[in-house]
């Protein structure tokens, strides 16, 4: 049995393979924050892609903490029933677990992703944004109002009555929480040396920078079930001098698993403009992944341009993550982990309609790959 599918046990989740489907937003929601038609297709497909946990999109814990006005939310009863209703909906035919990115967008929120994620101001449906500090994302955005410790207390409570809400939809409830602490938003923000500049308590140090995270971590670990698995996606590096450094990333998750977390997932950048991108090659986050699971003894996600199973395999045989994300590899190919399986001389499980597609069945399997019909 390969690595990539053999299981693995988070709190008490009991994964069948390590193959993830990372969030991925869509930006297709109603403007109420409600899932669409789209949706219901989209995680439907992933949820038979062969993964066996698939990571909803960052899904606001409150209106303004949405990425963009078409991204979901979880702050209301009409949400939380959309959700349980396509959750109840995709369950009745797969087996896959499903987990929920809990996000609050910060001072990146209100943007149009369509359009070179430039600001939506609120006479165009937008709203003002939050941040930590006086200090612009970008030139199209405005100065972000600055929270004030009132506004971070309703941020921890949105953080953990969403994580509630996550719990009862489906009844069964999501089976994993991933907090976005990546990508400039605002965990992320606080983070991030580049984006806080705050004197109080919420900044300077890193134990100061740190504190909104574990302050959310600590809300979110008690409003969540005990045993259920929860996790953070963390920047590992912002790519910019005075970022944050993977030494003191690991130093946070070291922190989030002292406060029972189960895993963090190792992602980059997104804090500020100017990033010194490395060369994007296969893999090339995944020694982030490395570097935490080595110092902070946590279990790890690697993701990012992870493109083939043997690459995924080759990163969990060295060691570097306990689980593999694969995003855009699986819009492309949404039977992705299907393929993997049997690339890799696993079993591959496919639904009962599409049993006569399997390559044990089909001699066109083995043909499509090895020469692409004309
Ligand atoms: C369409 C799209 C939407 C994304 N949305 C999110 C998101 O909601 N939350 C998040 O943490 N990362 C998001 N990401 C980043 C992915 O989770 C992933 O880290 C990234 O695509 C790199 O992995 P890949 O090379 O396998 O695609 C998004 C990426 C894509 C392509």
């Amino acid at each position: 049995m390969s690595r990539l599918f053999s299981p693995i046990t988070l709190g008490n989740l009991e994964l069948r393979n390590r193959v993830v489907i990372p969030p991925m937003c869509q930006y297709m929601a109603a403007s109420d924050g409600l899932p669409a038609p789209w949706h219901h297709m989209h995680y439907g497909a992933l949820a038979i892609s062969g993964a066996d946990l698939i990571i909803q999109e960052a899904t606001g814990v409150d209106a303004i903490g949405r990425i963009s006005p078409n991204c979901l939310g979880i702050y209301t009863d009409a949400q939380e029933a959309a959700l349980t209703d396509m959750l109840a909906g995709i369950r009745s035919f797969s087996s896959a677990r499903f987990g929920i990115q809990l996000a609050h967008a910060g001072r990146k929120a209100s943007c149009e992703p369509f359009d070179s994620y430039v600001y939506v101001p609120p006479e165009k449906g937008g709203w003002h944004p939050l941040g930590p500090s006086a200090a612009k994302h970008g030139d199209s955005w405005p100065l972000p109002r600055v929270a004030t410790q009132d506004d971070l207390r309703e941020v921890i409570k949105g953080f953990a009555e969403a994580a509630r809400r996550a719990d009862r939809a489906d009844r069964a409830g999501y089976d994993l929480i991933e907090l976005h602490g990546a990508h400039g938003y605002l965990i992320s923000s606080f983070l991030s040396p580049l984006a806080n500049r705050r004197t109080d308590a919420y900044g300077g140090p890193l134990e100061n920078r740190m504190r909104l995270a574990v302050e959310i971590a600590r809300a979110v670990r008690k409003a969540w079930p005990a045993q259920k698995a929860l996790g953070m996606r963390l920047n590992g590096t912002d790519w910019l001098e005075g970022g944050i450094t993977i030494a003191e990333t690991a130093q946070v998750a070291a922190r989030l698993k002292e406060e029972g977390f189960d895993y963090v997932a190792l992602s980059s950048g997104g804090n500020a403009r100017g990033q010194k991108l490395p060369p994007i090659v296969p893999g090339y986050q995944a020694p982030l992944a490395q570097e935490v699971r080595a110092t902070a003894g946590i279990a790890t996600m690697a993701v990012g341009m992870v493109l083939t199973p043997h690459q995924a395999e080759d990163i969990l045989a060295e060691g570097k993550a306990d689980l593999v994300a694969i995003g855009r590899a699986a819009l492309d190919d949404p039977r992705w982990g299907l393929h993997a399986a049997q690339a890799l001389g696993d079993e591959a499980v496919y639904p009962r309609s599409y049993w006569r597609a399997a390559g044990r069945v089909w001699p066109g399997y083995a043909m499509l790959r090895s020469a692409p019909v004309a």
